[in-house]
């Protein structure tokens, strides 16, 4: 039987020689810390379980030559566990030596230059080059839906986009295929992400530690748009964003420094996406729809993709009102169309999103969204000191919110593990709320 870990219970041990105490159930990664020591890792990740895949973080304990993987296993009472020695320093260079064999090495071009955990690795390590031979790998970037690159050349086995897909976020859309240096993610049966059950939250890319999943760059496409003399480029942007520390006065400066028209309030197309979606849930009531109570929302397009895929059954329970990114699209972009006296079809939106998540949905030339990140890349390609500028205020445009909505009792659920257990309850018929918004 296996013994559970009393976390108010002390255990004393040695980390290189420094007695540390910590609760039971810590394990030897987390006790080096408390000693001030930093074991390299790489598979490991602070949000996933244990999976001890790489082995770059194996330590020796109490003088066995066994090595026993720092992030997978706890403290026991009077340990002394060695974290440096040079058997230890060779086997983790070794192992990284053997990744890189496999990896393309193109570190100026790649998407996750100066945040790469292998480049860190391989800096910290002194490698300059691989004492083995290099396999090259032929696969090609896979651009998913416009919102997440698959770049399977650059992944490193360490595992956690699919722990992340599979058991944090319950959607197992991902998993491992193939072997060896042929190994790769990807959907089941050669499926692109669209085909399988993903939800586009980009959970996978958060947690790869190299640039083999990772974020659609749509930045070209809006600096065309830019420098179209016969374009009309406007953003809106949520008066909580905040880039380096700078607020929205500075960053509206920076964005018409960079060519855009005008910049818009985020949260006028949220009040009327609420609106929009207050009116719809009256009707729902009014109506008496049977089943289609309560109403469903979600804060990005992957919710309805979830609730179509696993719960079809709930399906009409989907609001049909639009979000706050079409709304800029649709509703205000043809607003300033007509104050402008404009040509709609030649004014490009693009809404700026918290992250990978957002983008989903947003495409081609009627409606963009970038990440926070792609913004920062903008201003800095554009060589602006975002902290130096002055603030500037929203541009504004008239717009009419449909009125008459109820006062909702409004539930709202965070990520996709808990709205399974939600909506376990709506096909009970034990759910009382009359609006479930799932956030993400
Ligand atoms: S985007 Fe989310 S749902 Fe899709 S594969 Fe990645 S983690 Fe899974
Ligand atoms: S794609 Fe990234 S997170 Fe997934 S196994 Fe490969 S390196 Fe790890
Ligand atoms: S970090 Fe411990 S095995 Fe990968």
């Amino acid at each position: 039987m296996s013994h559970k870990p009393d976390p108010n219970k002390s255990v004393n041990l040695t980390i290189d020689g420094i007695p540390v105490t910590v609760p039971e159930g810590t394990r030897i990664l987390e006790a080096a810390k408390k000693a001030n020591i930093k074991i390299p890792t790489l598979c490991e990740h602070p949000d996933l379980c244990k999976r001890a895949i790489c082995r770059i973080c194996v330590v020796e304990c109490d003088g066995r030559g066994k090595l026993v993987a720092a992030c997978a296993n706890d403290v026991w009472e009077g340990v002394s566990v060695v974290t440096n020695n040079l058997r230890l320093l060779d086997i983790r260079k070794t192992i990284i030596e053997l990744i890189l064999s496999n990896h393309p090495q193109d570190c100026v071009s790649c998407v996750r230059n100066k945040k790469c955990e292998l480049q860190t690795l391989s800096a910290d390590f002194g490698i300059r080059e691989s004492s083995f031979g290099r396999i090259e790998d032929t696969a090609k970037p896979v651009i998913e839906s416009g919102t997440i690159v698959r770049n399977m050349d650059k992944c490193v086995k360490c595992g956690r986009c699919v722990e992340a897909c599979q058991e944090e976020q319950t959607i197992r859309a991902i998993n491992t295929s193939r072997r060896s240096h042929d190994y790769g993610i990807s959907a089941p049966y050669k499926q692109s992400l669209e085909e399988s059950p993903c939800v586009f939250c980009g959970r996978c890319a958060a947690v790869c530690p190299v640039g083999a999943i990772y974020e659609h760059d749509t930045t070209a496409e809006v600096w065309a748009s830019i420098n179209d003399g016969g374009r009309r480029t406007i953003a809106q942007i949520s008066p909580e964003l905040t880039l380096d520390g700078c607020g929205t006065g500075k960053i509206i400066t920076a964005l018409k420094q960079l060519g855009f028209d005008k910049v818009f309030d985020a949260s006028v197309s949220e009040q009327i996406s609420n609106s929009e979606l207050n009116a719809e849930l009256k009707q729902r009531l009014s109506a008496g729809g049977k089943g289609k109570l309560p109403m469903i929302t979600g804060n990005i397009e992957g919710v309805y993709r979830f609730v179509n895929h696993f719960y079809p059954s709930l399906a009409d329970h989907l609001a049909v009102g639009r979000n706050p990114r079409r709304i800029f699209s649709e509703e205000i972009r043809g607003k300033y169309a007509e104050e402008e006296k404009a040509d709609v079809s030649a004014i490009t939106p693009v809404s700026f999103v918290p992250g990978i998540a957002g983008k989903y949905g947003a495409g081609g030339k009627t409606d963009f969204a970038l990440t926070s990140e792609e913004l920062a890349r903008m201003i800095s390609l554009a060589g602006i000191n975002i902290a130096k500028l002055a603030e500037s205020s929203f541009d504004t445009v008239k717009v009419d919110a449909p009125k008459g909505g109820v006062d909702a009792q409004k539930e709202i659920v965070r990520g996709f593990a808990q709205a399974r257990k939600v909506l376990e309850t709506v096909l009970n018929g034990e759910f009382a709320s009359q609006w479930i918004e799932i956030e993400v």
